[in-house]
Order: structure tokens, then sequence, then C-alpha cells
């Protein structure tokens, strides 16, 4: 990304640095404008000496949490006080698609389970109908596959990849042993989140319709 939307990035990160309260459990999305905003969440409770402690979405952001000498906790265990994350698009209505870094089943978990939660976007983010950039992320048991892209026939798909490993052969795993199919759709209806997570062997998507976030761009 150029210079600008660094900047944009940077100003959001310190908007939800100062949220930050003494005690606070907070949900830590995955991406680098999350990451960017964990960053700067260590520097604002270091200066303070706030102790907060954070449930990590994904395996990087655990071990960022690590370096930064962030304490982490699961949600078997804990409550969000309040989450962060980012977002592949935003559209009018505040619904979303995430997954771009395979993380969604996660970060879906994490926002589902706090009462208060923030979406850091640039304004590269805001489309006028999810789907116009980005396909969405559907996370699949692998002795599923065939099922799930046969069923992806009676939604408007154009086309479904399986989404491939760039620093090893073959298919992305997630964290969960999964696969990843991207499906590109022609519209999204409000309805599609629940009709695929209807069919079996769908572990999660990365569409997010009418969840109880708070937007915050530059
Ligand atoms: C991770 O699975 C995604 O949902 C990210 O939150 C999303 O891709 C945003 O990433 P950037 O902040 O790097 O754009």
């Amino acid at each position: 990304s150029n210079i600008s939307n660094k900047q944009a990035k940077q100003h959001v990160a310190d908007q939800i640095a100062q949220r930050a309260k003494d005690g606070d459990v907070i949900g830590v999305g995955s991406g680098s404008t999350s990451f960017l905003a964990l960053q700067t969440i260590a520097d604002y409770v270091k200066e303070k000496g706030y102790k907060v402690t954070a449930i990590p979405t994904s395996q990087e952001v655990m071990i960022t949490c690590a370096t930064l000498g962030i304490p982490t906790t699961t949600l078997a265990t804990a409550k969000p006080d309040w989450a962060f994350d980012g977002a592949d698009e935003v559209d009018p209505n505040h619904h979303l698609i995430k997954g771009r870094g395979g993380a969604m089943f996660h970060e879906k978990l994490v926002i589902a389970s706090s009462p208060e939660n923030y979406i850091l976007v640039d304004q590269s983010k805001f489309v006028n109908r999810l789907g116009e950039k980005f396909p969405v992320p559907i996370e699949v048991d692998q002795r599923a596959l065939h099922l799930v892209e046969t069923k992806l026939s009676t939604f408007p798909v154009e086309k479904v990849h399986l989404r491939q490993a760039t620093a090893k052969d073959g298919p992305v795993i997630t964290e969960a042993g999964n696969l990843i199919l991207d499906a590109y759709f022609s519209s999204i209806d409000k309805n599609d989140e629940m009709r695929l997570a209807a069919i079996p062997g769908v572990i999660e998507t990365g569409l997010f319709i009418e969840y109880n976030i708070n937007v915050i761009s530059v």
C-alpha cells in the first residue's frame, strides 16, 4: 500500500488505542490495519501503566502479542470487553466481507462474543455492493469440498477458487485444518450468510451481515 494509505491506517490506529482502559480484555483482529492498531495500543498502555489482555484471532496475532509483551487469553476462558478488526469490504449498510487473511472463523467468533466492536478501515474498503472487489471466503471441512462446490451453484456465484498457498504447494489449510473456497458473487443477498452457513461442511464464511459493529475510517 502507498504512503497516504499507511498514514490513514496509523490515524485509525491512534483513535482505537485511546479506547484502552486498565484491565480491559481486548479482541484483536488480523490483517495489517489491526496489526498497526495493536502496536499502537501496546505503546499506549505501556505509557499509561495499564495492564490489558488480548484475545488474538490468529496465530500471527498471538505471536505479535508475545513480541509486544501483551498477555493473551482465549474465548474458552474469557470474554472480550471490546474488539477491533479490519475488513476487506464495507458496504453502505456496514455489512462486511472479511477473510482475505483466512482468519474469518476466529474473527467472527470474537466479534459475535464482544459487546463492542470497531472495524478499522481506510477509504479503499468502501464499496457500493459487497462482492465488488473481493470474493466471499468460505471455510470448508476438507470432506465437504465437492458438496459445497455443488451447492454454490444455487447461489449467484460466477466462479469458485480453492484458495492456494503461496509459500508451499497445494491449498491453504486454515488454523482449524480446513480449506478455503473463494466464491465470486455477482450479487449478495442479506440472507446469503445464513444460507451458506446452512450447507453441511461450511465452517464459516467471510460475510458479516448485521453484526454489532462501529466502522472507524478516515
Ligand atoms: C483477515 O482474515 C481479514 O479479515 C482482515 O481483517 C482483512 O483482510 C483486513 O486486512 P488489512 O487491514 O490488511 O487490509
